[in-house]
């Protein structure tokens, strides 16, 4: 069966996408990395990429006269190369409505966070200030308001007395590395049934929209 396209968007660091291309890269694994695209050409992530043997392209936000300019060239750039499923993945920038509209239920985001707790930036400090003992990231369709959308699946953690936005963010980090790999790995065996903005994921075990991992 063909394997389903994903294109990758990044800004930075690109761990996310590492561990997506890892995952592409077993025979078995239903979906294959068309492309990753930057909107910052020193993004360390397109390297990692490159070195992976993955197209790369660099889709700049500057130059252009408004939001959703920029969001039709990097969509016509997805498009070029075949893309069925958008990905971001650290990708630092705020659609203009046009770009989830055209891409309606085929485009996702990973969250360090419980959403919808902690929404925007510098989101392991709003779960420290606000003393939760449980945190973790989530996989959401992406719609206009900014993480918002229908949730997919998430991965919880503890978060500990001792903890700081590093601590917690690195223990987030590794769950958001086996959360999305499985998250795309549905969509490609189309197993994702969106109804009235709901998410149905079918034929999976009971629970496993939900990872948990008590370990520190
Ligand atoms: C991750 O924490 C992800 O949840 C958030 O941005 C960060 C990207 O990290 N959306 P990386 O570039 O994948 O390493």
């Amino acid at each position: 069966m063909a394997k389903l396209k994903v294109g990758i968007l990044i800004s930075g660091r690109g761990s996310n996408m590492a561990a997506l291309i890892g995952a592409s890269q077993a025979a078995d694994y239903p979906a294959e990395i068309a492309c990753v695209v930057s909107n910052k050409a020193d993004a360390p992530g397109l390297k990692i990429a490159s070195d992976a043997g993955v197209a790369t392209a660099v889709v700049s936000h500057r130059g252009h006269a408004d939001r959703e300019t920029f969001d039709r060239a990097l969509s016509a750039e997805l498009e070029r190369r075949g893309v069925e499923l958008v990905v971001l993945a650290g990708f630092m920038r705020i659609f203009s409505p046009w770009f989830p509209v055209h891409w309606a239920n085929r485009v996702i985001n990973i969250h360090p966070s419980l959403l919808p707790s902690f929404k925007g930036l510098n989101v392991q400090r709003q779960a420290l200030d606000a003393g939760v003992r449980l945190s973790g990231c989530t996989v959401h369709l992406v719609i206009p308001d900014l993480d918002a959308g229908p949730i997919i699946a998430q991965a919880a953690v503890p978060v500990l007395a001792d903890d700081t936005d590093d601590t917690l963010s690195a223990r987030i980090l590794r769950q958001e590395h086996r959360l999305y790999p499985l998250v795309v790995r549905w969509f490609a065996e189309g197993r994702i049934a969106i109804d009235d903005g709901r998410i149905e994921v079918r034929d999976v075990p009971p629970g496993a929209t939900l990872l948990f991992s008590p370990e520190p």
